[in-house]
């Protein structure tokens, strides 16, 4: 049953690593495409949408119409007004059968998750999503779960190394797990998710967990120092004494900081990991475990 899919946020971090893997199975779907609100959105976007190795359509977001014809949205659009309530609304009565939200993190049934402002967003949005599936029998949804990625870890400095990286703070206890994917390797298990061999009905409702590795806070830092060939010396800060640091007067203006600081407190007390993961379900994917990844970096 090949399916014709809708891709949001196509430039995007996720998404324009989806949109090249995309184009590489086109030939397993009936039609794939992307879509943009405007068609002209200035030469600098202009651009970066030419870049995008798909067809492109162009219409609101937020109309049923941008999606007849489709039966899948993948939605990687980094919203954060969460906006994709009103595109998955306007997605399904447009007809498609199956949304995926943008998650590509983690697992928001954890305990970790659920008082944590960073994921009040994603929170309304899957129960948002699960109301309208639930309404009708032949609705799906798939959740696609990865832990944090491990090159936005490096990219973003989440690790808290010095300059000279032989220190480091880190909020969270070093005998924490934490699951750590490539975006490389969520891109693909989300696009090998919508081929037929994997998503048998539009009907399913899924949570896919893909991992990279899953390892303590501790071994990370062990690899990180094996690969650079010398110690850090670590700091851990305490959950108690990282509330604290939020209500900093400087930071508390920040709401920036306040997220990325409620996202810190839960990797590193356990918010990310992965348990039962389906990464034998998936052969085709070789994951980069954590020390391919930061030898590519760092070697
Ligand atoms: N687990 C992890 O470590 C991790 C790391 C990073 C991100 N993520 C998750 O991955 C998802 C995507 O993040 P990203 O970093 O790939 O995003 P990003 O690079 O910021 O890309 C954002 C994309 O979303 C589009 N967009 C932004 N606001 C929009 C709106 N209101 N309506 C429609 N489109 C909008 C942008 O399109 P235009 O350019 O056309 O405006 C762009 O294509 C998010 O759910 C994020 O939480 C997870």
């Amino acid at each position: 049953m090949p399916s014709s899919v809708l891709l949001l946020g196509a430039t995007g971090g996720i998404g324009a690593l989806i949109a090249g893997q995309l184009s590489s199975h086109r030939h397993q779907f009936d039609r794939v495409a992307f879509l943009t609100a405007i068609a002209d959105a200035g030469p600098e976007k202009e651009a970066k949408y030419k870049a995008v190795p798909l067809p492109r359509i162009v219409g609101a977001l937020d109309d049923p119409a941008s999606y007849n014809g489709f039966d899948i949205v993948v939605s990687s659009v980094n919203d954060l007004e969460g906006a994709q309530i009103r595109y998955i609304d306007a997605a399904f009565a447009g007809g498609i059968k199956h949304f995926y939200p943008a998650e590509f993190g983690m697992d928001l049934t954890r305990p970790e998750i659920q008082e944590e402002s960073f994921f009040a967003r994603k929170l309304n949005i899957r129960k948002h999503l699960e109301h309208v599936v639930s309404q009708d029998p032949s609705r799906g949804f798939t959740y696609i779960l990865v832990g944090m990625w491990s090159n936005w870890m490096l990219d973003f400095n989440i690790f808290g190394l010095s300059d000279d990286k032989k220190s480091a703070t880190f909020v969270g206890a070093p005998d924490t797990l934490l699951t750590t994917t490539h975006a490389e390797d969520v891109a693909s298990v989300t696009v090998l998710s919508l081929l037929p061999s994997h998503l048998k009905s539009l009907s399913e409702r899924r949570h896919i967990r893909l991992a990279g590795s899953t390892l303590t806070i501790s071994q990370y830092y062990s690899v990180l120092s094996k690969v650079l060939g010398h110690d850090i010396n670590v700091q851990y800060v305490s959950k108690e004494a990282s509330y604290s640091e939020a209500e900093d007067p400087k930071e508390k203006s920040n709401h920036l900081a306040i997220i990325l600081a409620s996202l810190k407190r839960t990797l590193g007390f356990g918010g990310s990991v992965l348990e039962g993961v389906d990464n034998d379900s998936y052969p085709e994917i070789t994951v980069k475990s954590w020390e391919e990844v930061v030898k590519a970096r760092f070697s």
